[in-house]
């Protein structure tokens, strides 16, 4: 672990994965507001770094392409993660944090819940909390609903409102490529419109798909482009109908299969090799439908201490 000696100018760095659900199927809303969901998470290989240093008072900083979009107040996940492991092990959260933002934000890709999970084990290792895996997940969970798979990263299944998660196995490497949208989309306004487009019907409830699985598994992206699905894919389409030109873009270009990431707008496209992210990232750009494409690989390691 880097720059941890001495007591002086200490500091303890995470580096932390962005994600993709290969599927998420979403239930009925629940008394709490919540829906149950089944959903399965995979880590991608794009970064965030969140830095714990010494400090007199909790602070937040923040670079990267995005970083004036991120909160540096105790709105980020990275501070609340300070503030709830201080709390518990009555210590004062003396703690500098700076992210070193990658991950695209407010964009379906978890970029907020990636910086709590890593702000978490970056303090845990800093201050010596010695917080046990049980705990720390107990926290992520407390802190939302995809933390505790940024701590986790690989794959795996989440129930309930995603927190319970079981290891999904992986055979092989998927390539993807992901198009920035311009601006985000708010995560309870798009679970909202969810209810909105299936009232009064029968919301069946949210299970794994045996295909999906075992795709992952083989490592067989053909079987996997047939299996992606996203339930909040028609609720994102509905609030942002431009996504669906991107879409478009990236499945004209070649992309094996194209869906929205989580709640978008980020929209993510399955290719079969780097050759085809190339080529599919290229015309994205070109199809001026996104302010960015990014590639990446899955799966990739959870939050890790450098
Ligand atoms: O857990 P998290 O804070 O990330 O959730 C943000 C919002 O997303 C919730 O307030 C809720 O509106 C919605 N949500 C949901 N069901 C889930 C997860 C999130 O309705 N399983």
């Amino acid at each position: 672990m880097s720059g941890t000696v001495g007591t002086a100018a200490r500091s303890v760095t995470v580096r932390v994965p962005a994600k993709v659900n290969a599927q998420l199927a979403v239930g009925a809303a629940r008394p709490d507001g919540f829906h149950d969901l089944a959903n399965v998470f995979l880590a991608v290989g794009l970064y965030d770094e969140v830095t714990a240093t010494p400090a007199d008072e909790l602070t937040v900083t923040c670079s990267g392409p995005d970083a004036a979009q991120v909160p540096l107040d105790t709105t980020n996940l990275a501070a609340r993660a300070a503030l709830a492991l201080a709390e518990r092990h009555g210590i004062a959260p003396g703690v500098h944090l700076h992210i070193d933002k990658d991950i695209p934000v407010a964009g379906g890709m978890a970029g907020g819940s990636a910086d709590g999970a890593a702000a978490l084990l970056a303090c845990d290792t800093l201050w010596g909390t010695r917080a046990t895996r049980e705990e720390l997940l107990g926290i992520c969970a407390e802190l939302g609903s995809d933390v505790p798979f940024s701590l986790v990263g690989g794959a795996a299944l989440g129930v309930g409102r995603g927190e319970q998660l079981t290891p999904v196995e992986v055979g092989g490497t998927f390539h993807w490529v992901f198009a920035v949208a311009d601006g985000g989309l708010s995560t309870p306004a798009v679970y909202g419109e969810f209810d909105r487009l299936t009232a009064g019907t029968d919301v069946p409830a949210p299970a794994a798909s045996q295909a999906l699985l075992d795709a992952l598994r083989s490592g067989d992206s053909g079987a996997l482009a047939v299996a992606l699905s996203n339930d909040l894919q028609a609720a994102a389409l509905s609030l942002r109908p431009s996504l669906a030109g991107t879409l478009a873009a990236g499945t004209g270009a070649g992309a094996l299969a194209a869906l929205v990431s989580g709640s978008g707008p980020t929209t993510a496209f399955l290719v079969a090799d780097e050759g085809a992210a190339r080529k599919v990232a290229d015309a994205l750009l070109g199809s001026g439908t996104c302010r960015n494409a990014r590639i990446a690989v899955s799966p990739a390691p959870g939050a890790t201490v450098l």
